[in-house]
Order: structure tokens, then C-alpha cells, then sequence
């Protein structure tokens, strides 16, 4: 089993570095810490209302923390000056919570628009980028697809070909799999993973769907609503063997019953399915 030595041996890539986040006076979360090495899932988790989006929101530069810094390969970001921001901002790659595609243009279209934006390629180009983003979710043949006219579990894979569009290191992904069938946010668990192994990209994502966190999660980070603070943090299937916690217990056994967590996905899925 030489992976697992390989990946516990990565470099860290981001470092959350004593971080508080607050919208005015009113604190989400303090002094959160943790590091994500590169090329590994990492699962922001928790409650409803804990504060998961406003840490991803800081992450991507959307919202400044009150206290503390995310440091990308040692650089911190919110102390660095607004170029080197916004070179490291061009090598992340979103998907929003809310996911939204724009509906009057074509799933080509939507990705184009973000290459026209920011680079030189011909429109030419640009159409073939878009034609291989989407063949790499398995949409290959829908570039001329208008949102309205595929899945929900469709749209949020041409959501992530748009994140991918310029070719990001990192991926920043909110509720990838919210609102969509147990089966469909199965399929796109495995599509995550499939980036993440053919890409060598790291990924972060937000999520409380427990088959998720344990298909997905290399490591994870517990936020706790009610303390506003982290409460746990390290690889998922280990955190549920040796947390003493009974809150954290309690999120990762939660509606599971007897069946226990999610068996890791096995990758080369039907991509199609979703
Ligand atoms: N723009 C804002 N102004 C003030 N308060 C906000 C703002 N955005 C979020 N909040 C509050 O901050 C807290 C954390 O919100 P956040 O959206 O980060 O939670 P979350 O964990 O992502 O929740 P969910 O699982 O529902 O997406 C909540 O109490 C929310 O009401
Ligand atoms: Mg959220």
C-alpha cells in the first residue's frame, strides 16, 4: 500500500491559520486551524448555519476573516497585495452553493464565457476548451444544451466543467450533491474523485451528506454551530473510531442506523448516470 504513504507525504497546499469569521459583530466562527495537502479531498462539515460557506467564502477571497489568514503554499492571502491575490485567485476553480448556470446561454457558451473573460484564446478555441471541460463530466455531445433542458445532476456537472475551465489547481465546491437522488449524488462523488486521481487537483468541499463525507473526504473538518468553533478534524472513517465526542459521533453516525458508512467509491463510474 504505497498511496497512502505517497499522499500522507504531500506538501501542505493551504493552511487555515487561526482564523475568526464574522459578519460584523456577530462571530461564526473563531480561531479555526487546519491544512489541506495538495492533491486530497478535504471536507468542510456540520449543521446547517455553522458557518461551512462563509469558511469557503474566505477561502476564495469573498470575505475577509476578523482575525487570522489562509496561507496558500505559505503565501497568505489576505495579507498579500491585490496582484498576487488575484494570480492565486486564477488558479482556484468554484462552484457556488447556488450553482447556477446562466439559463440563455449554452452549456458551451457558459464555460466560454469565462475563457473569453480571462484569456486570449480564439472563439474557435474556446469552443474546443468547452467541448473537452465537458467531456471530462461526461457531457460530451450536450455543448449545445441550454440549462433547462438537462438534469439537475447534469447541471451540476457542467457547473463543475465551468469551474474547471481555466485549468484551477485547487477546486472550491459548495454542496456539490445538494438537492440532488442518492444515486446522482453518488455518481458525482465518483466524478469528484476521478478529478481529483486524472487532474491531481486538490479539492475542498462543503458538505453535510454523510455518504458523501465518507465516499469522498480524504480528511475532514468538524464545525460546530453551537460552540462557533472547529470541533474535530482528521480522516472521516478515523474520527468516527476514535472521536470521545459525543456531538461528533453523533453527525457521523446520524441516520445511518445499522448500515454503518458508505463503502469508498469505487472509481471509473457511470459518469452518464448522473
Ligand atoms: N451575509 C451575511 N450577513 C450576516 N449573516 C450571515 C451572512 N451570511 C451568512 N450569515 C450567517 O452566518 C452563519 C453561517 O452561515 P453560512 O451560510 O456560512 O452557514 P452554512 O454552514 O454554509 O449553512 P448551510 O448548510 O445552510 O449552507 C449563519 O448564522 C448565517 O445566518
Ligand atoms: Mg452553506
Amino acid at each position: 500500500m504505497t498511496e497512502p504513504a505517497i499522499k500522507s507525504a504531500a506538501a501542505v497546499k493551504i493552511e487555515i491559520r487561526g482564523v475568526t469569521l464574522a459578519y460584523g459583530s456577530f462571530v461564526v466562527l473563531r480561531d479555526i486551524q487546519a491544512r489541506i495537502r495538495g492533491g486530497e479531498v478535504f471536507v468542510i462539515m456540520g449543521g446547517s448555519g455553522c458557518g461551512k460557506s462563509t469558511l469557503l467564502r474566505a477561502m476564495i477571497g469573498l470575505g475577509q476573516p476578523a482575525s487570522g489568514d489562509i496561507l496558500y503554499e505559505g503565501v497568505p492571502y489576505w495579507a498579500s497585495e491585490p496582484e498576487a491575490r488575484q494570480r492565486l485567485l486564477r488558479s482556484f476553480g468554484v462552484l457556488f452553493q447556488s450553482g447556477a448556470l446562466w439559463s440563455s446561454m449554452t452549456l458551451a457558451e457558459n464555460i466560454g464565457l469565462v475563457l473569453g473573460e480571462f484569456t486570449d484564446l480564439t472563439p474557435a478555441d474556446i469552443r474546443d476548451v468547452a467541448r473537452l471541460k465537458l467531456s471530462l463530466v461526461g457531457l460530451r455531445g450536450f455543448e449545445d444544451h441550454y440549462p433547462s433542458e438537462i438534469s439537475g445532476g447534469m447541471a451540476r456537472r457542467a457547473g463543475l466543467a465551468r469551474a474547471l475551465a481555466l485549468d484551477p489547481d485547487t477546486l472550491f465546491l459548495d454542496e456539490p450533491s445538494a438537492g440532488l437522488d442518492p444515486l446522482t449524488a453518488r455518481n458525482l462523488d465518483e466524478l469528484i474523485l476521478e478529478l481529483r486521481d486524472s487532474l491531481g487537483a486538490t479539492f475542498v468541499v462543503v458538505t453535510h451528506e454523510l455518504a458523501s463525507i465518507f465516499t469522498i473526504a480524504d480528511h475532514c473538518l468538524f464545525l460546530d454551530g453551537t460552540t462557533r468553533t472547529m470541533r474535530a478534524q482528521g480522516p472521516p472513517r478515523e474520527l468516527l473510531r476514535t472521536t470521545e465526542d459525543p456531538v461528533v459521533h453523533a453527525f457521523l453516525t446520524r441516520g445511518e442506523g445499522n448500515r454503518g458508512p458508505a463503502a469508498p467509491a469505487a472509481t471509473g463510474g457511470n459518469l452518464l448516470a448522473i
